[in-house]
């Protein structure tokens, strides 16, 4: 064969080289792809939440009814004041001092979960001390965090952002908040009955807002 024969035959072996190269790569790129998709569409879903008189509680059945997932009560290691006043003294003692109270609730396969909805009511205009524990109990890095709360009327308050500044690492999306409970009037669960159904459609909106099912 002549220098120029052996020349076009290399040139001729290097392109098939290139080809099969892209071909391999684009196929195995389009294969992650598929995965990723299928992930999003179906993440695995934790409800947690913290809840003295059941409006929360009530926010966050509402939520697992239509995302599916596993519900569970952030629940203090020792017993809450049953009374409203010495729990709202109590609190602001432990928001002062900075107070994390350690918790019953255990959650094993905390790893497992790719998206995590964190509900709580606003005590304080804050968070209660015990959903600050939760925070630093688990590590949120790579997950989709989506807050929720009620409140008596004053809002959120400091939650979301206390939320947000506690999950280092995660994709926070917008919460969703609504009034609850006024204790200090002695209204203590609000979101049953007619309000429910309202709450339930509000949350119907934001879920669809959020791009979240
Ligand atoms: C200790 C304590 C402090 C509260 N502080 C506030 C507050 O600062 N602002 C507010 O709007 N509501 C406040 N509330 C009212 C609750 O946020 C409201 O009733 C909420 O819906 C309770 O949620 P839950 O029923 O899930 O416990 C407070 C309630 C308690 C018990």
């Amino acid at each position: 064969m002549k220098k120029s024969g052996y020349f076009i035959t290399f040139i001729f072996i290097v392109i098939l080289l290139v080809i099969g190269f892209w071909i391999v790569t684009n196929i195995s790129n389009s294969n992650n792809n598929v995965k990723e998709v299928k992930q999003l569409e179906n993440p695995k879903t934790l409800i947690v939440y913290y809840s003295r008189t059941g409006n929360t509680k009530a926010v966050a059945e509402l939520i697992q009814q239509k995302v599916g997932g596993e519900l569970v009560q952030i629940e203090t290691a020792t017993p809450r004041p049953s009374n409203y006043r010495q729990e709202v003294n109590q609190n602001e003692q432990e928001q002062d001092d900075n107070v994390l109270p350690e918790l019953k609730t255990k959650i094993n396969n905390f790893d497992s979960y790719d998206r995590v909805f964190v509900g709580t009511p606003t005590w304080n205009m804050a968070l209660p001390q015990a959903v600050v524990s939760f925070l630093e109990d688990y590590n949120f890095s790579g997950k989709t965090v989506i807050p929720f709360n009620t409140n008596g009327g004053y809002g959120v308050g400091a939650t979301f952002a206390q939320i947000k500044d506690g999950v280092k690492g995660a994709n926070v999306l917008k919460g969703f908040s609504v009034k609850g409970g006024e204790e200090t009037n002695g209204i203590l669960l609000a979101i049953k009955g007619n309000k429910k159904v309202e709450v339930s459609k509000e949350i119907d909106e934001w879920l669809k807002d959020i791009n979240q099912k």
